[in-house]
Order: C-alpha cells, then sequence, then structure tokens
C-alpha cells in the first residue's frame, strides 16, 4: 500500500476543502488527478506530505499512520514538484547546485556537496536528459527546462513517492511533449516512484497513468481505472456539461 485515506476532511474558515474522501494507492499504480480550480487537488497533495493536516480521518503514507510518525522523516522519501515551489528558486544558482540542493534540502544537511552526491545530481540530470544545462543559471532556462530541473531534484534522493502538480503548466505543445516523455522514462527505471501527476489536461494522462481521480468541490467524484474513469458518460458527469471524449494513441481527448 502506498497511501490510503480513510474519511479524509479539511477544513479552512469553516469550510470543506476535502470532505469524506476516501482513497487508496497501492505499489504498481500511476495516478493522474483531475479537478477543477479550487477543487482542493493542492491541498490533497500538501496533506500527503504533512504540509496541510486533516480536519478529520485517517491516512497513511508509505505505510506510517499520520499522527504517529515524524512526517519530515517520511518526506525524504517523497518527491514534491509544483508550480509554487518554482518561484523559490532565481539568483545565479545553477541547474546542478538546484538538483544537489535537494539531497540537503530534504535530509538536513548543510554540508558541501561530497562526490557522491554530485555523481548523483548528475544522473538525474541525465535522466531527464537535461545534463547539458548543469552550469547553467537556473534563471536563464525555459519554463520547460526549468521543470525537468525541479522533477531531477524532487528524484534525487530516489523517493517512493513523486508528486507532480501540474508540471506541464506554462509549455508550448512541443515542450510539453517532451516532459510527458520524460516522465514516461521515469516510470520505467530501476527504483521507480508512485506517480501521482495533477492536471487540468485530461490527454496529458499518458498510458502509464493506469488510475484516475476525479476531484469535485473537495470531494472524489470518481476513482479508478483510467479507462472505466475517463469515459465521455462520467467526464460528462463530472464536468456537468456534455463533453466528447476519444482515445487516440492511448490518450484521452476531450472537447466541450
Ligand atoms: N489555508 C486556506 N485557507 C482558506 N481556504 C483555503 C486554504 N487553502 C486552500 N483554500 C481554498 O481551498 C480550495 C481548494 O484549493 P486548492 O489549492 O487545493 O485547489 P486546486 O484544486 O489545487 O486548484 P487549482 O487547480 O486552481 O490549482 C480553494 O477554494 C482555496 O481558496
Ligand atoms: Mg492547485
Amino acid at each position: 500500500m502506498i497511501l490510503s485515506m480513510a474519511n479524509i476532511s479539511c477544513i479552512k474558515n469553516d469550510k470543506y476543502i476535502l470532505k469524506g474522501m476516501n482513497w487508496t494507492v497501492e505499489a504498481g499504480q500511476h495516478w493522474a488527478i483531475v479537478g477543477l480550480n479550487g477543487s482542493g487537488k493542492t491541498t490533497l497533495l500538501n496533506m500527503l506530505c504533512g504540509y496541510v493536516f486533516p480536519s478529520g480521518g485517517d491516512m497513511s503514507v508509505l505505510g506510517r499512520s499520520f499522527g504517529s510518525y515524524d512526517w519530515r522523516k517520511l518526506r525524504r522519501k517523497i518527491g514534491i514538484v509544483s508550480s509554487s515551489l518554482q518561484e523559490k528558486f532565481y539568483g545565479g544558482e545553477t541547474a546542478l547546485d538546484i538538483v544537489t540542493g535537494g539531497i540537503f534540502a530534504t535530509i538536513g544537511l548543510y554540508d558541501e556537496p561530497a562526490k557522491k552526491h554530485t555523481k548523483a545530481a548528475v544522473l538525474r540530470l541525465k535522466q531527464l536528459n537535461c545534463h547539458h544545462l548543469a552550469h547553467q543559471a537556473y534563471s536563464t532556462l525555459s519554463q520547460g527546462e526549468k521543470q525537468k530541473v525541479l522533477i531531477a531534484r524532487a528524484l534525487v534522493n530516489t523517493p517512493e513517492l513523486l508528486i507532480l502538480d501540474e508540471p506541464c503548466a506554462g509549455l508550448d505543445i512541443f515542450a510539453r511533449e517532451l516532459l510527458l516523455n520524460s516522465i514516461d522514462q521515469i516510470t520505467r527505471l530501476k527504483q521507480a516512484p508512485t506517480i501521482l501527476y495533477v492536471s487540468h489536461h485530461i490527454e496529458e494522462i499518458l498510458p502509464v497513468f493506469n488510475f484516475s481521480l476525479l476531484l469535485r468541490r473537495g470531494e472524489v467524484h470518481s476513482a479508478g481505472l483510467s479507462k472505466q474513469v475517463l469515459t465521455q458518460k462520467n467526464l460528462s458527469s463530472f464536468f456537468e456539461t456534455s463533453v466528447t471524449m476519444r482515445w487516440r494513441n492511448n490518450r484521452p481527448w476531450v472537447e466541450v
């Protein structure tokens, strides 16, 4: 079991952000999470990382129950890339600095990186096909390159769970396909993490995302095998409007 949530809720300012949420993720599954703006996706991901606390219900992640384990320790096993993270890096830090920094950020060391750390960072940059950017200042990278560097950083400690919150936001259609290809490659690595992938764009749901969760107004609308969840009928019910859906190259394309 990678994670389980039983009757999880999150209340802020007397308002339910997440309500009665039941969800389980097992090893070997990769999940796409879809929901309109404000449906609670980022809150859900932040809760898994222990940045937001549940107001009720039970949650366990990577075999640890929330409330009876130090979540800071667990975070070492979770890699997260979210657009809010991007804004934290600027100035002259190189791509390599940023990826190497991932090792220290999650294990709380502030020493000079040893050779083995640099080696681990370079390996991740290579896996994301951006080794050539290692010595370029992060602030000068393109949006797509920045996203790859942040994914390399999230992977540097070989996490068991990788959370990607709208990684393709702001990318042109070609950069998007390149990044999706890199994400696909990650799932083929020897110690591949379980991936949770949030997007507004259904067509980004690669075949490797064999499970999908549709989140609406803080509640699970449907969850299960992507082939069963991502049907025209179910998506029309989810969006509360009639949509057309067709599978092309094993990916779902939706038109309003
Ligand atoms: N700390 C907070 N206090 C009050 N309301 C909050 C808080 N955090 C989130 N919310 C509200 O909870 C709702 C869900 O927010 P969240 O960021 O999880 O949505 P999202 O599904 O990630 O949306 P988007 O697709 O726009 O990123 C929003 O209405 C937001 O305003
Ligand atoms: Mg969000």
